[in-house]
């Protein structure tokens, strides 16, 4: 049958291989009311049929018979199906409904579990949008084509089926004659399916860098403003939202030729049968009532055969967007657990790096066979200049990457033969920049260390130098911060970071400028709190302000991914290197310019 020939290319793509997997993973399990709304849609159609034969005795009987018992019968029984073709489509959108969302959340949180476990350098190639998008969007895609796969399917095809045998029932000629037209429709329909795919693809990635850069601009409005670049900032957008415009006007254009094509070809089917209908009425051949019963089912048979064009290319959108879910979940972290991962075993955490290499980029080295012992309890500080490799030092340390050659050792342990959870548990970081969550200052301080109690929180941020801000907030402890809670100041969001360290009471302290944010009443507190926070420690902080890392047991300097000079402050001060050349440049900086001296603005004016 011809109707078969229009719903092979949804068949074809219901094989394929990501909807197979689908099934498997999210649909499957949800097969009951699966099944249910299916048979729901499938009574909906029957009536559908059924209404149309009933024009048959309505006209025969009521009308040219004048029949007064069918004259009640029939209203009666039309009130009745309609009654049950609304229960039917109630239970069927319900249903899915059920099943829909459910799938989405299953999704969603199997996306947000894997994506927890990928590595960090996933996230910062992609940043957030694709990410987010890929959890909203994506979902929402496929959880339509799901729906519209099942109901949508079961309540077209058996529309069509119900109705064609109505067709076929009154007059065979005259039905294979009005199919003809659908096998001609059902070409241009899989091309468009193909162009829908394509385009719902492309406007799909180019919403993603929409949200991306949304999201980097609000994120960095401060210094949108400072710098006079709203304009900028706005034509940028625009540039974006435009190409998003063409690629969704595109989608639209290519979708909206799909119905007036099957109209056309419908207007020539009717016209044509009523010519012959009305001449095989005249003729006798045929009663009224059958041939608008006829005329009734071919026009109630286009409105399903038209859902099913559109269905397919709205499966081939859900399709895409399940392949781009399943390219996200397929992606194996780069940095994981080995299979016979042990627990670290602490012993006071000295860390040794041995002739590792290391690249953001295979190609080009960020670090360079360098060695490099910390023995437990023990402080080094990196040094060098900004580029030099610090902070990657820490990323290999807290195995955010994995190193391309040599060894970094924990206690004796190589970090890849430990489990991720172990290590980062041995960890405490004090970064750059404190990422502050969405939560009260206490679940933000006990972040690294769930089971912290009341007391443990407040001595580390009385230690931290950070009660006494806290207290002055509006809520003390239980004040939300973060993003969109109460805003905090440079210094004060370290000191929650230090604090944060300090209830996690790791024996590995990771410092990266930690005390760049503060002025220098406040880094003299905080120098004291990290005095503290390192006694008994292993730690490796990263400083640029060389005053505050006098004190540590070695420092290395860096410079291009290597250690060019090793030794305490003074031994490098005597060896007159690098090192002593950076510390003369920056206590010199720091010296208030003598009167008298050749710069001052009164020798300017005198020799002028
Ligand atoms: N995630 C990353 N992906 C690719 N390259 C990176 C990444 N992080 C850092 N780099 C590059 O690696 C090099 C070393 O960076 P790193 O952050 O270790 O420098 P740093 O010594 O900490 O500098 P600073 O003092 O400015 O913080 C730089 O050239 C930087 O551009
Ligand atoms: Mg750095």
């Amino acid at each position: 049958m011809s109707v078969a020939r229009h719903v092979v290319p949804v068949l074809q793509t219901l094989s394929d291989g990501v909807a197979h997997r689908l099934w498997h993973d999210h649909i499957k399990s949800q097969k009951g009311a699966l099944i249910l709304a299916v048979l729901c849609m499938i009574l909906f159609s029957a009536i559908t049929s059924g209404q149309a034969f009933l024009v048959k005795p309505a006209l025969d009987e009521v009308f040219i018979n004048r029949d007064r018992t069918m004259l009640w019968f029939i209203p009666l029984l039309v009130v009745v199906l309609s009654f049950i073709k609304m229960a039917s489509s109630y239970g069927q959108a319900v249903l899915m409904g059920q099943v829909g969302q459910r799938i989405i959340a299953d999704l969603q949180k199997r996306i947000f579990s894997h994506l927890m476990r990928a590595d960090l350098g996933y996230f910062l190639e992609r940043g957030p949008g694709p990410l987010i998008s890929g959890l909203t969007y994506d979902t929402q895609q496929l959880r339509v084509a799901v729906s519209i796969a099942f109901t949508g399917v079961a309540r077209d095809l058996f529309s069509i089926i119900g109705l064609t045998s109505v067709m076929f029932y009154h007059d065979w000629r005259l039905a294979c004659f009005a199919i003809v037209g659908i096998p001609l429709a059902s070409v241009v329909i899989v091309w468009i399916g193909q162009r829908m795919r394509k385009v719902a693809g492309q406007s799909q990635a180019q919403m993603a860098r929409l949200t991306a850069r949304l999201e980097q601009t609000f994120q960095g409005v401060r210094q949108v403003k400072a710098d006079n670049r709203e304009d900028h900032e706005a034509a940028f957008a625009h540039g974006l939202i435009e190409r998003l415009y063409r690629l969704n006007y595109k989608a639209v254009r290519t979708q909206a030729v799909a119905s007036p094509s099957t109209e056309v070809i419908g207007g020539i089917a009717i016209a044509t049968i009523i010519s012959y209908g009305g001449f095989q009425v005249i003729e006798g051949h045929m009663t009224p009532g059958t041939f608008f019963s006829f005329i009734t089912a071919m026009l109630l048979v286009y409105r399903p055969l038209k859902a099913l064009a559109k269905l397919n290319t709205q499966i081939q959108e859900g399709l895409a967007a399940a392949d781009r879910i399943y390219t996200v979940l397929d992606r194996e972290p780069l940095v994981k657990d080995a299979t016979d991962a042990k627990p670290l075993q602490t012993q006071g955490g000295a860390i040794r790096f041995e002739r590792v290499t290391f690249g953001y980029q295979p190609s080009r080295p960020t670090i360079e066979s360098l060695t490099l012992d910390i023995p437990a309890g023990k402080t080094v500080a990196l040094v060098g200049a900004s580029g030099a490799g610090k902070s990657t030092i820490l990323n290999l340390i807290l195995r955010f990457y994995d190193i391309d050659e040599g060894a970094v050792q924990i206690d004796g342990q190589d970090i890849r033969e430990i489990t991720l959870s172990s290590l980062r548990q041995a960890i405490a970081l004090v970064s750059q920049d404190i990422d502050l969550f969405d939560d009260s200052v206490r679940a933000n301080i006990g972040y690294g260390r769930t089971d912290a109690d009341e007391e443990a929180i407040i001595q580390a941020a009385t230690s931290a130098a950070a009660h006494d801000f806290i207290t002055a907030l509006p809520e003390g402890y239980d004040t939300v911060i973060g993003p969109s809670g109460y805003t905090l100041s440079g210094g004060q969001r370290q000191r929650l970071g230090i604090a944060r360290a300090m209830v996690k009471n790791a024996p590995i302290l990771l410092l990266d400028e930690a005390t760049s944010a503060l002025d220098s009443e406040a880094e003299k507190k905080i120098q004291e709190a990290l005095n503290r926070l390192m006694r008994g420690r292993t730690t490796v902080v990263i400083a640029h302000r060389l005053s505050t890392i006098v004190d540590a047991d070695l420092i290395a300097v860096m410079d291009q991914g290597r250690i060019v000079e090793r030794g305490t402050h003074q031994e490098l001060l005597q060896r007159g290197g690098v090192y002593a050349r950076l510390y003369e440049r920056q206590f010199a900086d720091q010296q208030p310019v003598e009167p008298g001296s050749e710069a001052t603005p009164s020798d300017v004016r005198h020799g002028a």
